[in-house]
């Protein structure tokens, strides 16, 4: 995620471009820049760090009318001066800023020095301002060499390009990653999100995917791929700039929730070949696979119950020894590690001092690391053998949401790559495989039961207590589960394998007491519903989450998750818990975002 601002009309662009980053701070922020064009040159300015760092570079008095901005989230190469954008020809005569990710850029980068290009950064973004100049220089009319530009990008992209070949001018194109549009007295805008144009005009235009424009002083034109006029039309926006920055909800822990349908087709987007995993960085390891006798899933909090959940899928598909260490614990347990073992961090920061220094003591031992972690370039990234970038984008909320989904994601994903990497055969690979492309939707779909969930979560207004269930690969669910409501609600939830009650914990069941059960692997649900049955029969109130065929006629309130397979459950189930929790905290009118106690990452021991 990166934002994106556009602006050319009457006035200077320099205050819209700023303020419209500022508002776009929350889709990335490691490092800022912007173009101003007059009609002799493009001037640029861009730095690693925050919008204030790249101010302390601007001089006030900046007069041009026509200019680009970027805020970055990294996703190809690290925050840097270098990396961060706009990205210029060599000729400094085109800039550009993107969103996004270029799948096939080291194909077209490698076709363009071949053609006498230089590449100065490691982004993927590079190679489309490198491919509108050849295609400029073919022909030189910016709107073709757009359209042919765009026609050779695989992956997703929100462009915005300004050129000193029409100095009041700005190209926008957008796939898959968002952009806006708008017009008022002042000018021709675009952006990455509506807060950025709101103090301008709540008239706004979201562009579709394949559709392009030409914003000039005071005009917009728009086009599809084959360079077709299209009508535009704008939508008001009723929301007032802070409800906007959070995409109209309250609070970011719920706008993160409705988000995971993208950011874990984002997670996934070019990982599968057929039935192959495409994971290059864990090819380029050259690692001895064979030589592998140990697996450690190491991580703390909700990256923790991923580890957990990522133990036993590794269990179950590859039928190897592994096992998981909160990463407070590695350092203490004397853990039983060397160069034959593989370890796995998991970390959304990628900043936690335990994992950190789980991650040192690994590597002093001879191990080989990987980690999945969010933020691009963070300490363990950069320690770590070879990195996996979960595609979530900067989570604001304390709690964690979609960096969980996204890492159930990516390290199934790394699971079936590394069972390939040990000649071990997944039974049923196709069919997950063609799953898990569906997750995005079927996420989508289970976000349609907020409703219910909303309603339920009223149940626990006068509780102290709630119990979160499961078995196998639902442990992990129960788990997370219960630290979200934890975190968000400060209700008392404590998690426990469904068979494990009746040694103990059903001592604690009475009248009303609130169970969110969760029966979701067919094969051994049976066995839970009956576990389920014995809280219904001490009074408990039991929210039961299960797959479609389940029989569950006894039961009062019923989520069905969409059908999948039972190894995907897990994602869903987790999208329902989130809910839970954030229903239960609003019911409650607690500081959804900034739970007490807490910080976003605990970068000490
Ligand atoms: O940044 P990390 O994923 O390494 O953080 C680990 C935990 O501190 C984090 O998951 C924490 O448990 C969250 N508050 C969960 O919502």
């Amino acid at each position: 995620m990166c934002g994106i601002t556009g602006f050319t009309g009457k006035e200077p662009a320099l205050p819209f471009l700023l303020q419209g980053l500022s508002r776009l701070e929350y889709r990335g922020y490691d490092s800022a820049g912007i173009t101003l064009v007059n009609s002799k040159k493009l001037r640029t300015w861009k730095t690693k760090g925050r919008l204030a760092e790249l101010e302390k570079l601007l001089q006030k008095d900046l007069t041009q009318s026509c200019g680009i901005g970027h805020t970055r989230w990294a996703t190809h190469g690290v925050p840097s001066n270098m990396n961060a954008h706009p990205h210029m020809n060599e000729a400094c005569t085109i800039s550009v800023v993107h969103n996004g990710i270029v799948e096939n850029y080291a194909v077209l980068k490698e076709e363009l020095i071949k053609e006498g290009y230089h590449f100065h950064s490691e982004t993927d973004s590079e190679v489309i301002v490198q491919l509108l100049d050849y295609y400029y220089s073919k022909k030189p009319v910016m709107k073709d060499a757009l359209i042919k530009t765009v026609k050779r990008l695989e992956g997703s992209y929100a462009l915005c390009i300004t050129t000193i070949f029409e100095p009041n001018t700005i190209y926008v194109a957008k796939k898959e990653s968002p952009m806006v549009l708008g017009q008022s007295k002042e000018g021709v805008f675009c952006a990455s999100d509506a807060p950025a144009l709101l103090a301008y005009t709540k008239d706004i235009m979201p562009l579709q995917d394949g559709q392009m424009a030409i914003l000039n002083k005071n005009s917009l034109e728009l086009f599809d791929q084959n360079g077709k006029s299209i009508q535009p039309k704008f939508i008001h926006f009723p929301y007032d700039i802070q409800a906007a920055q959070k995409g109209g909800y309250d609070s970011f822990m719920m706008k993160e929730i409705h988000e995971q349908p993208d950011v874990i087709r984002e997670t996934l987007r070019g990982r599968f070949r057929g039935n192959k995993i495409v994971l290059p960085k864990i090819d380029e390891l050259k690692a001895d696979w064979n030589s592998i006798s140990n697996t450690v899933f190491i991580a703390c909090g909700t990256a923790y119950h991923a580890c957990i959940y990522a133990n036993s899928l590794y269990q179950k598909y590859t039928g190897k020894p592994s096992s998981v260490i909160p990463a407070s614990e590695f350092r203490y347990c004397d853990p039983n590690v060397d160069e034959h073992t593989l370890c796995i961090f998991v970390s959304q920061s990628g900043e936690t001092a335990d994992t950190l220094a789980a991650l040192k003591l690994a590597k002093a031992k001879g191990c080989t690391t990987i980690a999945v972690v969010n933020v691009l370039g963070s300490s363990i990234a950069r320690q770590t053998d070879a990195v996996l970038y979960t595609a979530a984008g900067p989570e604001i909320a304390v709690a964690s949401t979609k960096a969980y989904t996204t890492q159930l994601v990516l390290l199934h994903v790394l699971i079936l790559k590394l069972a390939e990497l040990y000649g071990i055969k997944v039974n049923g690979i196709s069919r997950l495989i063609k799953d898990m492309k569906r997750l995005p939707e079927l996420t989508e779909e289970t976000l349609g039961y907020e409703k219910e969930i909303k309603k339920y979560a009223k149940m626990l207004k006068d509780q102290r207590d709630a119990y979160f269930i499961g078995r196998q690969l639902d442990y992990p669910s129960a788990l997370e589960g219960a630290l979200k409501l934890k975190e968000v609600s400060y209700v008392h939830a404590d998690a426990y394998y469904a068979g494990e009650l009746k040694h103990g914990p059903i001592a604690l069941i009475e009248k009303n007491t609130v169970v969110i059960a969760l029966a979701t692997q067919p094969e051994i649900a049976a066995k839970t519903i009956s576990n389920i049955k014995e809280t219904v029969a001490r009074g408990a109130r039991v929210i039961l989450i299960t797959d479609p065929d389940m029989d569950a006629k006894e039961f009062k309130y019923v989520i069905r998750i969409p059908k999948m397979r039972p190894e995907l459950m897990a994602i869903p189930s987790a999208v329902l818990t989130q809910l839970f929790a954030y229903y239960a905290a609003k019911e409650k009118g607690c500081d959804i975002d900034k739970p007490r106690n807490l910080a976003k990452s605990v970068t000490v021991e």
